[in-house]
C-alpha cells in the first residue's frame, strides 16, 4: 500500500476545532503505551493553539505529565528565549507549567554548530532507543506541520538534509525559507518512527501545498508517514483543497 493510501484525512471546522482535535489524539495517545511516552513537537506557528490548550482543563488534568516525554522534531539553532526558538515557544505555551523538567528534551542550542547540537540530540535519542529504529517505534506520536514548500521539520525539498537515510538529526545551515537562521532536524526515518504521524495544517495558504502532497508530489510531506503506524492529517477547511475528503 503506498503512504498515500495510509493517510488519514480529517477536517476541522475552524482553528480551534483543530487543536481540540489534536489534543484528544495526543492525550489518546499518551494512555495507549504501557511505557513512559515519547511525544515528538512540531514549531511554527499553527501547533501555539493546541500546546495553549494542554495547559488548561481539562486536558491539564488528564495528561500523566510524570510518563510523558516530550521531544523536539526542530529547532532554530538560537537561545530558548529567542522568539523563534520552538523549544521556546512551547516551554512558554505549556511545557514549563506542565511537564517536569527532566520530561523536556529540547535540542541543545547553547553548542558550537547545529551539527554538534544534532549528534548530541542523536546520543539522547538513542539513549531512549537503543536499537534500530526498524525494530520498534521510537515515538508513540510525532507532530509535523508542512511548510508553503512541502518542508517537514527543517528537512527542506531538494537538500541533502531531506533525503538523509542514516543519521538520525542533522545541522542546517542554510534554511533557504525565514526565518533564514540555522536549524537542528530530526531525519525522515526518525520523524517516521512513529506509532502515529499527525500532521496540523491550518489557514487557506496552505491549500496548494496539502494539494501537492495528496497529489504524491515528491516532497519531505509527501514521505513523511508513520512507517508502521498511523499518518494522520488535520487540517481546518480552509487548507483543505475542495476535493480532499475525510477518510
Ligand atoms: C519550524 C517547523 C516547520 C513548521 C512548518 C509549518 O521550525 O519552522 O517545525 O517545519 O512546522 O514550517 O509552520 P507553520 O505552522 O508556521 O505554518
Amino acid at each position: 500500500m503506498s503512504a498515500q493510501a495510509q493517510r488519514r484525512v480529517i477536517i476541522a471546522q475552524d482553528a480551534q476545532a483543530l487543536a481540540e482535535a489534536a489534543a484528544a489524539r495526543l492525550f489518546a495517545r499518551t494512555r495507549q503505551t504501557p511505557h513512559p511516552a515519547m511525544i515528538c513537537l512540531t514549531g511554527g506557528t499553527t501547533p501555539k493553539q493546541l500546546y495553549q490548550l494542554l495547559a488548561t482543563s481539562p486536558w491539564r488534568e488528564r495528561i500523566p505529565w510524570q510518563r510523558v516525554h516530550w521531544f523536539f522534531g526542530d529547532d532554530r539553532f538560537v537561545p530558548q528565549d529567542d522568539e523563534l526558538s520552538n523549544a521556546g515557544m512551547a516551554r512558554r505555551a505549556f511545557l514549563d507549567a506542565c511537564a517536569p523538567p527532566q520530561n523536556i528534551h529540547a535540542i541543545r542550542t547553547d553548542v558550537e554548530t547545529p551539527d554538534e547540537a544534532a549528534r548530541l540530540y542523536e546520543l539522547e535519542l538513542h539513549a531512549f532507543h537503543p536499537m534500530p529504529l526498524e525494530s520498534a517505534p521510537l515515538f508513540d506520536l510525532v507532530l509535523l506541520g508542512v511548510g508553503s514548500d512541502g518542508h517537514v521539520a527543517s528537512l527542506f525539498p531538494g537538500t541533502d538534509a531531506a533525503n538523509e537515510t542514516q543519521r538520525w538529526a542533522v545541522g542546517i545551515e542554510d534554511s533557504g525559507l525565514a526565518p533564514f537562521v540555522p536549524r537542528v532536524s530530526l531525519t525522515l526515518p526518525v520523524l517516521c518512527a512513529a506509532r502515529e504521524v499527525l500532521f496540523l495544517v491550518a489557514g487557506e495558504s496552505k491549500r496548494a501545498i496539502v494539494g501537492r502532497v495528496f497529489d504524491g508530489d515528491d516532497l519531505p510531506a509527501t514521505r513523511a508517514h508513520a512507517a508502521r503506524g498511523e499518518t494522520v492529517w488535520l487540517l481546518d477547511r480552509a487548507a483543505a483543497p475542495p476535493n480532499l475528503k475525510e477518510t
